[in-house]
């Protein structure tokens, strides 16, 4: 088939390698990558990639866009929160569609799909939920499936919003997606302790921001991961530890797998790069979100874990809440809504901060940002590489421009940003979405794309091994 974009001299990362190719899409979908060469094809347009790296789209398994929490409803809907992912050269996201524990889980899938139809300008995925055994859980598990979303965050926290379940029920479900071919995810957070030490901080006074990290310490962390990989273990079922925060729940689940036990882990831009000293800053409630920010030697701690692969995937958590809706706050922590943004500044940041200052290589940020969640939740080789065949979402990156994180300049709404100031090194220049433009020289261009739904299947033995 004859090409229609030729994409030459750029260096291409992808599959652990970094190579000098010209690439060749037809139809929105990669056709060739190749030695450079100046063959002619005259219907295709030819864009010059010179001094720049080629990166498979990012995928952020884990975002939240117009999630109604802690009161509020955040700040984007899935049209500007999609831009903002384009712009950072997500490619693809996994949001959530988490029912009540009064609502069918089919229902609350059909809901969150109908609130995305036609509105995402990227291509994306769901997670199921489980917030409550129901009598239809077994039946709406497979339906799922079937459906093509494999994998149902469950919570162990979060009782007063009601979304935490037991251990029984968490075991249930890993033998039962274990059985079907899914997987559970889990926010791993003891619910009872942070109760107590809740309450304690409440009885002394202590209601400044830093009692939020507080009455979350690393063991609140750490015991619900080890507890919950005990139970994977015992159901044979697979699991996923979202927004993992500290070193003590890296090093959990390093023994897990070394138990054999089928356990991956993400963690966020935010344990990596923030620390609880913005607690104390003045506007300090803008940054509670949960699990919280840490002291600064967990971020260390879990670096090391991307090197070793303990950790797989960063995915940004990005609950975008806005400094209006966190003053609900009112000098008490435990009424802030939880959540920050971040899926615009995943790439620039990770690049910046991991390969720039020399912590991951650049065939492991490509890993890290687009191959390992591709492979872990069941969307490569459609996505997460560039192969012959695979989708043409294409990065542009620019890894010489340096700038500086500005709140004015991004697309994310809202007021604040948790990383504003941040000095970058790299920068996005263009994106593809399946061959089209979605970002040309930092404009956002995509406004006519829309973003497909992509059913997913685990593959065994992919990512899970
Ligand atoms: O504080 C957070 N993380 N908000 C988003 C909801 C969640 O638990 O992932
Ligand atoms: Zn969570
Ligand atoms: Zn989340």
């Amino acid at each position: 088939m004859e090409p229609t974009m030729i994409i030459r001299g750029g260096v291409a990362v992808t599959d652990g390698t970094v190579w000098n190719t010209d690439i060749t899409i037809s139809e929105g979908i990669i056709s060739s990558l190749s030695a450079p060469n100046h063959s002619a094809a005259p219907r295709a347009q030819t864009v010059d990639a010179r001094d720049l790296l080629l990166l498979p789209g990012v995928i952020d398994p884990h975002v939240h866009f117009q999630l109604p929490f802690c009161g509020a409803v955040t700040a984007d809907d899935f049209s500007s929160g999609s831009r903002a992912a384009a712009m950072g050269g997500v490619t693809t996201f996994i949001d959530f569609a988490t029912p009540s524990p009064d609502e069918p889980m089919e229902a609350s899938i059909d809901a969150r799909l109908q609130q995305i139809e036609g509105m995402s300008h990227v291509d994306f995925a769901l997670h199921g939920g489980i917030t409550r055994w129901r009598p239809d859980t077994r039946r709406s598990i497979s339906q799922a499936i079937s459906r093509g979303i494999p994998t149902f965050k469950t919570f162990m926290t979060y009782r007063k919003e009601r979304r935490m379940v037991s251990d029984a029920t968490l075991f249930r479900c890993l033998e039962e997606t274990g059985e079907h071919g899914g997987a559970i995810l889990v926010h791993a957070e003891n619910d009872s302790l942070i109760s107590l030490l809740i309450r304690r901080a409440h009885k002394a006074g202590h209601l400044a921001p830093i009692y939020h990290g507080r009455s979350r310490p690393p063991v609140t962390e750490a015991e619900p991961i080890g507890r919950a990989i005990r139970l994977a273990a015992a159901a044979e079922g697979r699991l996923y530890i979202v927004h993992m925060s500290t070193v003590d729940g890296a090093e959990t689940v390093r023994q897990g797998q070394v138990d054999g036990v089928q356990v991956a882990a993400e963690t966020c831009p935010q344990y990596l790069l923030l620390n609880e000293q913005r607690f104390n800053q003045p506007d300090g409630h803008l940054f509670a979100t949960c699990p919280p920010l840490r002291a600064e030697h967990h971020a260390d701690g879990l670096w090391e874990a991307l090197i070793d692969g303990t950790v797989s995937c960063i995915g940004t958590d990005h609950c975008n809440f806005t400094a209006q809706q966190k003053a609900v706050w009112d000098g008490d922590f435990t009424r802030i809504p939880y959540g920050m943004p971040g899926v615009e500044t995943l790439l620039p940041l990770i690049y910046s901060y991991g390969v720039r200052e020399n912590r991951i290589s650049l065939p492991e940020l490509v890993e890290i940002l687009s191959g390992n969640p591709a492979k872990l939740f069941g969307l490569f080789p459609q996505k997460g590489t560039l192969r012959p065949g695979s989708d043409a979402d294409i990065v542009f990156f620019d890894p010489d421009a340096s700038w500086t994180v500005n709140k004015q300049e991004l697309a994310t709404p809202g007021d604040w940003y948790p990383y504003a100031g941040f000095l970058v090194q790299g920068r996005i220049r263009h994106v593809l979405q399946r061959g089209r433009w979605l970002v040309r020289d930092g404009q956002f261009v995509g406004g006519l794309i829309r973003g497909q739904f992509l059913p997913r299947q685990l593959e065994s033995g992919v990512g899970w091994e």
